[in-house]
C-alpha cells in the first residue's frame, strides 16, 4: 500500500495520517513520557545545552557566535515512523563561527545525550546576522570619535539622539578591499527630541562600514566630502500622539466578547478548531511556522499541507543613488524573522478572546530568550459566509468565522504583521500587512526626486518591492500530488460557438522542474492547482485545492543586477520542486554577503520530476510598494495575500453545516 492511500483511505485512523499529530486514540512512546512532540520547538533548557555541549567538545569559549540554534525537524519519514511508535531522535543545528577566524562551522548536537555528532566547516559563508551585532554595533558607532565628528560637521552634537542601523550587504556591492570580510554599512539617523522617531530625520549622505567580525569602524562615506550640501530640512517625521500636531478624534469603544470562551482548542502545540487542526512550529528563520495541517471531513482528517512557512523575503530598494544602491534586504536570510517577532498585546494588536503562545530563542552566546506573547490565536467574525432569500422559505444565512493564527515581526524601521487565517468552507488565506516607518532621504533644494515618492520638505521615500516566498508543502489528500497550470480560455466564433460566449479551462499538468517555473498571466487567469490523481471526490474527480495568485508582480530587475543575481527566485511567481527536508532556502542556506542564489536556481537546474511527487510549491508574492505621503511617517497597513481554496477537495459547500446564529 503506497503512502497516499494509506493517507486517503477513508475511515483511517485519522491520528494515523502521517504527520498529523496524536488526537488521543495514538500514544506514541514520547507523548506518553510527556516529552516533547518531535515538531516541537527548541526549549530554554534544550537551547543551553545545545550551546554546553559544544563549548566542551569544541571549544566554543567567548570569543565564538551562534547565528543559529534550531531544531533539526525530522523528515517526513521519521514522523510517519514516529506516529507508528518509534522514537525519533532529538537533534538541533547550530549554526557558529569563531571571532577570532572568521569560521563558520555547522553542528548537530544530539538532545538524547547531549553529543555533537557532526560538525562541518562552512567555506566561504557567511552566517545570518545577529541582533547582538546590530546593537553592539550601534554602541560601537556611537562613540566613535570619527562618526562624531562627522555629525558635528553637520551641527549634530548629541550623540544620545543618534542611531545607527547596519545593513547586510551583496558581495558583488562590497569593496575590493573588504572582500572576505563580515561587513555590513549603516545608515546614520537622528531624534529630534528625547522620545522622536529616529526615522523621521535622515543623516542623508553619511555611512560608516564596518567589520562586524571585529566590530571595528572601516571607514565613513561622507557627501561633504563630495562638496554634496547635507542640510536638513524641516519635517513632520512624528507619530507619537504628545509630538504631533493635530488633537486625536474621538472615537467610541468597540469590545469583542466571546461569553463562552473561543471554540478553539490548543493541547500542548497542536491546535483545533471546528474542522480544522494543526501544529505549531517557531524557528528564528521563518518565525511561525504551521505543520500538518488538516480538514476533518467526516470520520476523515484529511491533509492539506505538511508544512506552510515563510523562506525568504527580498525588498530590494530601486533607487540607484549613493544612499540606497547597497539596501536590499533579505529579511528572513539575513536576519531572522524569528529573532525580530515582537512581544503582543491584548486589546492592541489582537481583539477578543486570545491565546498566545510564547517563542524562546536565543543569543549569540547561545543563552536562552523568551519572547512573550509571540504568537496570538483567535477568533474573528468575518461577515457573512453565506446566505440566500427565497420567496417561500426565507432568508437563510450563516455568519462567517476565522481563525487567525499571527504574529508580528519588527525589522528595525519596519513591520510586517503575518496572519494566517483559516475559514469554516476549507480555504486558507495568508495575509500580510506592511507598516511602521519607510527609509528616507533628503535631497538638495531645487531638485526633485526620480526614483521615490515626496513625503515631506525635501525628503522622499525611494520606491521599492517586498518579495515573500511562502514555502508551501502541500499534502493533498497524501504526499503524492501533482500541479496543473490551470488558466481560461475563450473559443473563437464557429459553427459550434456562434455568439462568442464559448469559455473552457485548459489545465496543464507540470511534469518538471522546468515546466514548474510559472509566472502570473492576467490574460488567461492563469492559477495552479495541486491534485492527487489518486484520491477521488464523490463525483469521481480528483480531489485538489488552488494556489490563488493574488499579491504577485513581476521583478522588473535586469538578470545582471547583482539584486536579482542573489535572488532569482524573484523572477518567477511559482516554483515547483519534489521536497528534500534540506531544500529550505530559496535564496540560498546563507544569503549574508551572497553574491549568487544557491537555492532554487541550482536546485531546480537537476530539471527533476515533479508528477505524482510529494510537491513543495514556492510562491513569490508581496507588495510593489510606490510610496506615497500617506505613507508618511507612519504607515497605515498594506494588505497582500494570496489564497488555498479547496477545487474538487469536496463534493460540494462543505460549510451547509455550521450552524445559523443566533439559532432558529
Ligand atoms: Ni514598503
Amino acid at each position: 500500500m503506497n503512502t497516499s492511500e494509506q493517507q486517503a483511505a477513508p475511515g483511517a485512523d485519522p491520528a494515523r495520517i502521517a504527520g498529523v499529530g496524536s488526537v488521543g486514540r495514538h500514544i506514541a512512546p514520547d507523548d506518553a513520557a510527556g516529552a516533547p512532540h518531535p515538531l516541537d520547538p527548541l526549549t530554554a533548557e534544550e537551547f543551553r545545552r545545545v550551546a554546553a555541549a559544544l563549548g566542551r567538545d569544541r571549544g566554543l569559549d567567548a570569543s565564538w557566535r551562534f547565528a543559529s540554534i534550531e531544531l533539526a525537524e525530522p523528515d517526513k519519514a521519521a514522523l510517519r515512523a514516529h506516529l507508528a511508535g518509534s522514537l525519533v531522535r532529538r537533534e538541533a543545528v547550530a549554526i557558529c563561527w569563531n571571532r577570532a577566524t572568521g569560521q563558520a562551522y555547522r553542528a548537530v548536537v544530539s538532545l538524547a545525550d547531549d553529543t555533537v555528532v557532526a560538525w562541518q566547516e562552512l567555506t566561504g559563508q557567511q552566517p545570518n546576522m545577529t541582533l547582538d551585532e546590530w546593537h553592539e554595533c550601534d554602541e560601537m558607532l556611537r562613540n566613535h570619535p570619527q562618526l562624531a565628528a562627522a555629525l558635528a560637521r553637520r551641527g549634530i552634537t548629541d550623540m544620545r539622539r543618534v542611531l545607527t542601523d547596519v545593513w547586510a550587504y551583496g558581495a558583488a556591492l562590497v569593496p575590493e578591499r573588504y572582500r572576505g570580510l563580515r561587513i555590513g554599512w549603516s545608515d546614520v539617523w537622528y531624534r529630534a527630541s528625547e522620545d522622536g522617531n529616529p526615522y523621521a530625520h535622515s543623516v542623508t549622505g553619511l555611512h560608516p562600514v564596518v567589520d562586524l567580525g571585529r566590530m571595528a569602524l572601516l571607514e565613513i562615506e561622507d557627501s561633504l566630502d563630495d562638496g554634496t550640501a547635507a542640510d536638513r530640512p524641516e519635517v513632520m517625521g512624528e507619530y507619537l500622539p504628545q509630538l504631533i500636531p493635530a488633537p486625536l478624534r474621538e472615537v467610541k469603544p468597540l469590545h469583542i466578547s466571546q461569553p463562552e470562551g473561543a471554540s478553539f482548542s490548543l493541547d500542548g502545540r497542536l491546535l483545533s478548531w471546528q474542522n480544522w487542526q494543526m501544529r505549531l512550529g517557531f524557528n528564528y528563520r521563518e518565525g511561525l511556522l504551521l505543520h500538518t495541517v488538516g480538514f476533518r471531513d467526516g470520520q476523515r482528517l484529511r491533509p492539506i499541507a505538511h508544512r506552510l512557512s515563510f523562506a525568504e523575503m527580498i525588498v530590494p530598494y530601486r533607487d540607484p543613488t549613493p544612499d540606497h544602491y547597497r539596501r536590499t534586504a533579505f529579511d528572513i536570510g539575513e536576519w531572522g524573522l524569528g529573532f525580530m517577532t515582537t512581544s503582543l498585546e491584548r486589546g492592541c494588536d489582537c481583539l477578543g478572546e486570545i491565546t498566545y503562545l510564547d517563542a524562546v530563542l536565543h543569543d549569540t552566546a547561545g543563552e536562552p530568550r523568551t519572547i512573550p506573547n509571540a504568537i496570538c490565536i483567535h477568533e474573528e467574525d468575518h461577515g457573512v459566509l453565506w446566505k440566500h432569500v427565497d420567496a417561500a422559505s426565507g432568508t437563510e444565512v450563516r455568519r462567517s468565522r476565522r481563525l487567525v493564527v499571527s504574529f508580528h515581526v519588527t525589522v528595525a524601521n519596519y513591520e510586517y504583521l503575518v496572519y494566517w487565517r483559516f475559514y469554516q468552507d476549507g480555504s486558507i488565506e495568508c495575509e500580510v500587512q506592511a507598516t511602521g516607518i519607510m527609509v528616507t532621504s533628503y535631497f538638495p533644494e531645487g531638485s526633485q526626486p526620480p526614483y521615490g515618492a515626496l513625503v515631506d520638505q525635501r525628503t522622499y521615500a525611494p520606491f521599492h518591492q517586498h518579495f515573500i516566498v511562502a514555502r508551501l508543502d502541500l499534502d493533498i489528500d497524501g504526499q503524492v500530488n501533482t500541479v496543473y497550470a490551470t488558466q481560461s480560455q475563450a473559443l473563437p466564433v464557429d459553427s459550434a460557438n456562434p455568439y462568442g460566449l464559448g469559455l473552457v479551462v485548459q489545465d496543464t499538468p507540470l511534469r518538471t522542474e522546468s515546466e514548474g517555473k510559472q509566472d502570473y498571466d492576467w490574460q488567461v487567469q492563469r492559477a495552479w492547482k495541486v491534485v492527487n490523481e489518486t484520491a477521488r471526490n464523490g463525483l469521481g474527480n480528483p480531489v485538489g485545492y488552488k494556489l490563488v495568485p493574488t499579491g504577485c508582480f513581476p521583478a522588473m530587475l535586469d538578470p545582471s543586477s547583482p539584486a536579482f543575481r542573489r535572488a532569482e527566485v524573484v523572477g518567477h511567481t511559482l516554483w515547483v520542486t519534489p521536497y528534500r527536508a534540506d531544500e529550505r532556502w530559496p535564496c540560498g542556506d546563507f544569503p549574508n554577503l551572497s553574491e549568487h542564489d544557491s537555492g532554487l536556481p541550482r536546485w531546480t537546474a537537476q530539471n527533476r520530476s515533479i508528477e505524482n511527487a510529494d510537491v513543495v510549491l514556492w510562491y513569490v508574492f508581496g507588495i510593489h510598494h510606490i510610496t506615497r505621503p500617506e505613507d508618511w511617517p507612519v504607515m497605515p497597513v498594506d494588505s497582500t495575500s494570496f489564497w488555498l481554496k479547496p477545487v474538487g477537495f469536496f463534493d460540494r459547500n462543505p460549510a451547509l453545516d455550521v450552524p445559523p446564529s443566533p439559532p432558529h
